[in-house]
């Protein structure tokens, strides 16, 4: 009987897609009035233009409603009004009045969609005249929508005699929005990538450890073009002397793998993503506290970030040569796993002394990262992680924390994070840095005694195993990959942070100057 019970989970979960938000579709004009009515407006004179379509009677009833709530329309706030002509619900968002950029476009789509959510029925969003400046305005509602629409509920009961209201799944019809045309082409793929890399960091570990993690990317990529994918087991990584990432995994019955995903689109030196892809962090041997240890899943938000990049550009057939590089292992403390004090040696040759177990993500990706340099000879190297708790200490949960050896590196992807709304501030490194990781019997420490500064130190240690003069830059996530309170193209839960930012980020990539390469060993 459980056996029966369990085959059956297994076959409902293996067919039950994570629901989708509603559909995306644009038109020229206004369908017939039914379901609900989005009217983004930043001042009380744009209800006549942007409502043009709407009949008089509708329009005058939307005006006195807004006066009446002294609706201010600032940017993000909204008021929600039933029956008003035929609609069951009309949405007024303000836009406020500095000029809308992409990001705050794709905010409106996102406020529509959770505003609309509950709406039995399709929904019209009024886009004509919106953001002029913006070329592909409605695109970037749609892609909004998308995001902030967002469920998973691939665990959830459901009961087959009463399916989700079909109206629940009506399409979100964008009316007079500029980009629409080429919707499917580009942003259909940034909301892809977004949603794989939510959907690996919201999947529990049970589900998605390294080896299921590799079979997920691979079907993602089914039958996209110029895309070759490679799977390190272990066997090869111990020949590439990764003993870095080996060490992390040992602790695991779910052994480590090194992920990589090459989209070549375009000529020329490629770009490296390297991701931290901790599919649990238990601490290892140097456990953490219970308390919150189950958002230790997502310690892979930065793998998660890498592919859904991939996916992306390649979807897109970005004319642009990137591969993606996810350190898949899992932190776990058996008898077999790491100690503190051993040491081990990373695929450059560079000995780690291995201070605290729970300082994995630089472990892994210091393997990554030095073979993507060697392997590669990339343009540039990019990694992302879940690094540290410090970075949410000095930034909070608003910017992720940027690194770099390269100022023109960092400015290259702070404009990406503008561009995108998925900000970055830059955190310093320091030669003292390596003082305080100068190991007595290794090369370096994977902590130093006292730890601070934790993110800097972090950073340090990855750029340590970048030792060939590349441009590199490090982003740690840890604070803004998982959210607590809602944004709106962010449910709570995983942001699936850094694919807008880093899709924006290679496409744009222009080639900077090498630096000089890091010291061969933490004394010198
Ligand atoms: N995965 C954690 C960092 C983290 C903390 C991510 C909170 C998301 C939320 C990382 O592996 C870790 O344990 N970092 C340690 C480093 C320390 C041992 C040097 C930390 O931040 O305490
Ligand atoms: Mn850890
Ligand atoms: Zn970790």
């Amino acid at each position: 009987m459980r056996r029966i019970a369990a085959a059956l989970l297994a076959a409902a979960t293996a067919l039950t897609p994570a629901v989708a938000a509603r559909p995306v579709s644009f038109a020229n004009a206004a369908p017939q009035a039914s379901g609900a009515l989005v009217l983004p407006l930043g001042n009380a004179e744009e209800l006549a233009s942007r409502g043009g379509s709407l009949d008089s009677g509708t329009r005058d009833a939307i005006g006195r409603a807004l006066a009446s709530a002294e609706f201010d329309y600032k940017e993000g706030s909204t008021l929600s009004l039933r029956g008003i002509g035929g609609w069951s619900q009309i949405v007024v968002i303000g836009t406020g009045s500095a000029p809308l950029t992409a990001a705050k476009l794709q905010d409106i789509g996102g406020t529509a969609a959770t505003e609309t959510a509950k709406t039995d029925g399709p929904v019209t969003l009024l886009a004509n005249g919106l953001a002029a400046n913006v070329p592909d305005a409605g695109a970037q509602i749609g892609i909004g929508a998308e995001l902030g629409g967002y469920t998973f509920d691939r665990y959830k009961y459901r009961d087959a005699a009463k399916p989700r209201a079909a109206g629940r799944d009506a399409p979100l019809t964008i009316v007079g929005g500029a980009g629409g045309d080429g919707y499917a082409a580009q942003p259909a793929a940034l909301t892809e990538g977004v949603l794989l890399a939510r959907n690996l960091i919201t999947e529990p570990s049970n589900e998605v450890w390294p080896e299921e993690f590799v079979t997920r990317t691979r079907a993602a990529f089914r039958g996209v073009g110029n895309v070759t994918i490679e799977a390190l087991d272990e066997t090869r990584m111990r020949e590439l002397g990764m003993g870095s990432i080996l060490s992390v995994g040992q602790g695991s019955k779910r052994p480590p793998r090194m992920l990589i995903v090459h989209y070549k689109g375009g000529s020329g030196a490629p770009v490296v993503l390297a991701g931290k892809g901790i599919t649990f962090d238990s601490g290892g041997t140097s456990l953490k506290p219970g308390t919150g240890m189950w958002r230790m899943k997502g310690d892979m938000a930065g793998a998660a970030a890498v592919v859904g990049t991939a996916l992306s550009l390649a979807k897109s057939r970005a004319p642009v040569n990137v591969v993606a590089i996810a350190a898949l292992a899992e932190n776990m403390p058996d008898g077999g796993a790491t100690r503190p004090g051993d040491v081990v040696k990373a695929h450059n040759g560079k000995t780690i002394e291995i201070i605290n177990t729970d300082a994995e993500g630089r472990l892994v990706l210091a393997d990554a990262v030095s073979y993507g340099e060697r392997r590669f000879k990339p343009a540039a190297i990019v990694d992302i992680a879940t690094l540290t708790g410090a970075v949410g200490g000095a930034l909070g949960s608003d910017y992720a924390g940027l690194f770099a050896n390269s100022d023109p590196l960092a400015q290259q992807l702070s404009a990406a994070g503008e561009a995108t709304g998925e900000i970055l501030w830059r955190l310093p490194l320091h030669a003292n840095h390596a003082k305080s990781m100068k190991s007595d019997i290794a090369d370096i420490k994977n902590s130093a005694e006292g730890g601070s500064p934790g993110a800097s130190l972090g950073a340090h240690f990855i750029g340590y195993f970048v030792d060939g003069g590349t441009p590199w830059a490090h982003l740690d996530i840890a604070a803004v990959s998982w959210r607590t309170d809602a944004l709106p193209t962010v449910p709570k839960g995983a942001a699936g942070y850094g694919v807008r930012l880093l899709d924006r980020f290679v496409r744009d990539f222009r080639p900077v100057a090498g630096v000089a390469p890091a010291a061969s060993s933490a004394a010198n």
